[in-house]
């Protein structure tokens, strides 16, 4: 089975959260499955800067709505890339979506229109010998694919020597953003004017890329069978859910995995203190050096926690100052790693200021960082308002920070909460809460410092649960690989 992959960002090149580490680390689990994938990604300066000697270009492509196209195929460690290759679309370095002023780029809609007309084509058999069965169209930059593969009709393909059009797999890795753009451009994107339908692309008057993508494509992953199901109602379905609803038969949600040689705390490169996982004696070495990294009292006592997020309204740091008092209480430290809304930034800092001795944090993005801090931190504080997967808590949980996280979306499926039950069966590897709010954050945060402090034993329990947890790629891949056999008509012997 043949997949192209269709992205706007792929770790090590451009990352702005999960989506950058799912689409880079998911292809070399399926290839363990002997299924083929074929990335296509954006020509951003760091994406091009991954071509090596291995780089060719390929002899391709009519225009790309009205832009010279060149496409770079290209082996980057274990992956497969394919680069679009348009400098006035993608030759801006920085955030993939947004300029220096914070805003996004005016042209959004045709920069990730061009990316799914180009998968599309790529799809429809256009590169030579190349015929993919699967086109997995990832979040509403490549929401237009299956719109481009409807409309052309299968006998593009066939011109092509394909049997008939690849089938389209539309992956939601968060319905919080449906790429919505004027209902005017509708011609620059080169859609038909059937396109503004109900049955179509239109949502509210607008051109709505993900509702394109969840319109036409055959089958809708999603992130975590909890939000697949959170999404078709009216709370969390963001206005599309009455769509997912009405295709509610061919809607899965598979839960991320996360590359356990990248995340591995015995060969981690930042990792000051490497230690085995689930050795969680060894591992308070990099406690005491993180505190003093940020500042606070070396103290092994200290229940220390830490936030690695995007500081936006889905990850509910903007609930931590009111109760900050009440978090810090009885030796807490509080450590944020995290970018994003401006005045979130603005109130983090003033907590700095206010608390000085007890809560620390970075506003910007590190990497390295986010890893020292999965090594050191007592428990990883995930206040998310709605979470489609969540890796933070995936990497905690491997590398022996107990999660604290809200009971929703990936975070309910891949934390077991430390009832009185789920401990004395030895399972429990974190602490969860609902509602989402500052009172239940509050009594949760309270519930891990008590064990914390009151009974270590029982603590280093739940981190040794914690590490032996499958937060790999090895069983979730193989449901993609089920997924995209039964599409593609293929047979496979199952061996699970
Ligand atoms: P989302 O994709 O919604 O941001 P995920 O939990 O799926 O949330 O993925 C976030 C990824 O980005 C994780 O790998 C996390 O460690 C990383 N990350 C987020 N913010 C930062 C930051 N400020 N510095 C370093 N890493 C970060
Ligand atoms: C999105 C979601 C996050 C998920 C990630 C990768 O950014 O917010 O929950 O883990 O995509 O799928």
């Amino acid at each position: 089975i043949r997949v192209l992959s269709v992205a706007s960002e792929m770790f090590p090149f451009v990352k702005t959260g999960g989506l950058g580490d799912v689409v880079a680390s998911l292809p070399e689990a399926l290839s363990n499955y002997g299924i083929e994938v074929r990335t296509l990604l954006p020509g951003y300066p760091a994406v091009l800067s991954a071509m090596n000697e291995t780089a060719r270009r390929i002899p391709f492509l009519p225009e790309i709505l009205g832009h010279q196209a060149a496409i770079w195929s290209c082996t980057a460690g274990e992956n497969e890339l394919l680069i679009l290759d348009i400098p006035e679309l993608y030759d801006r370095s920085g955030n993939p979506y947004l300029g220096p002023d914070g805003s996004d780029w005016a042209d959004n809609g045709i920069r990730f229109a061009g990316l799914a007309r180009a998968a599309a084509f790529i799809g429809q058999g256009f590169i030579e010998g190349y015929h993919p069965d699967i086109i997995q169209a990832h979040d509403w930059q490549a929401g237009l694919t299956a719109a481009y593969i409807h409309y052309d009709g299968e006998s593009v393909c066939r011109t092509h020597g394909m049997s008939g059009r690849p089938k389209v797999v539309q992956t939601i890795h968060n319905l919080a953003f449906h790429g919505s753009f004027p209902a005017e451009h509708r011609s620059l994107f080169g859609l038909p004017d059937a396109a503004m339908s109900i049955d179509g692309c239109e949502f509210y008057g607008n051109i709505s890329f993900l509702k394109a993508g969840l319109f036409f494509c055959d089958w809708i992953t999603t992130v975590s069978p909890t939000y697949a199901h959170e999404i078709q109602g009216a709370e969390w379905g963001m206005g599309l859910d009455g769509l997912l609803r009405s295709r509610a038969d061919c809607v899965s949600g598979i839960l991320n995995g996360i590359d356990t040689s990248i995340w591995n705390p015995a060969r981690d490169p930042v990792v000051r203190f490497p230690y085995m996982t689930g050795d969680v004696i060894s591992r308070l070495s990099n406690k005491l050096n993180f505190q003093s990294e940020f500042g606070l009292p070396q103290d092994r006592n200290a229940f220390l926690v830490g936030v690695v997020s995007r500081l936006t309204r889905q990850k509910g740091i903007d609930l931590l100052p009111e109760i900050m008092d009440r978090l810090l209480r009885f030796n807490t430290q509080i450590v944020v790693v995290g970018e994003g809304d401006r005045a979130i930034h603005r109130i983090l800092s003033g907590l700095q200021r206010k608390f000085p001795r007890r809560f620390a944090c970075h506003l910007g993005y590190s990497e390295e960082l986010g890893h020292r801090m999965q090594a050191s931190v007592d428990a990883l504080l995930i206040p998310s308002r709605f979470e489609p997967c969540g890796l933070t808590q995936l990497c905690a949980l491997r590398y022996g920070a107990v999660p604290v996280a809200s009971r929703v979306g990936g975070l309910a499926d891949t934390i077991v909460d430390a009832n009185e039950a789920a401990v004395s069966r030895g399972v429990a590897t974190g602490f969860l809460f609902s509602p989402v709010d500052p009172a239940s954050l509050v009594a949760a945060t309270e519930r891990a410092r008590a064990l914390f402090r009151e009974d270590r034993e029982a603590w280093m329990a739940l981190q040794r649960n914690g590490a032996m947890t499958d937060v790999s790629w090895r069983g979730k891949a193989g449901q993609y690989v089920r997924l995209f056999a039964k599409l593609s008509g293929v047979e496979i012997v199952d061996q699970s």
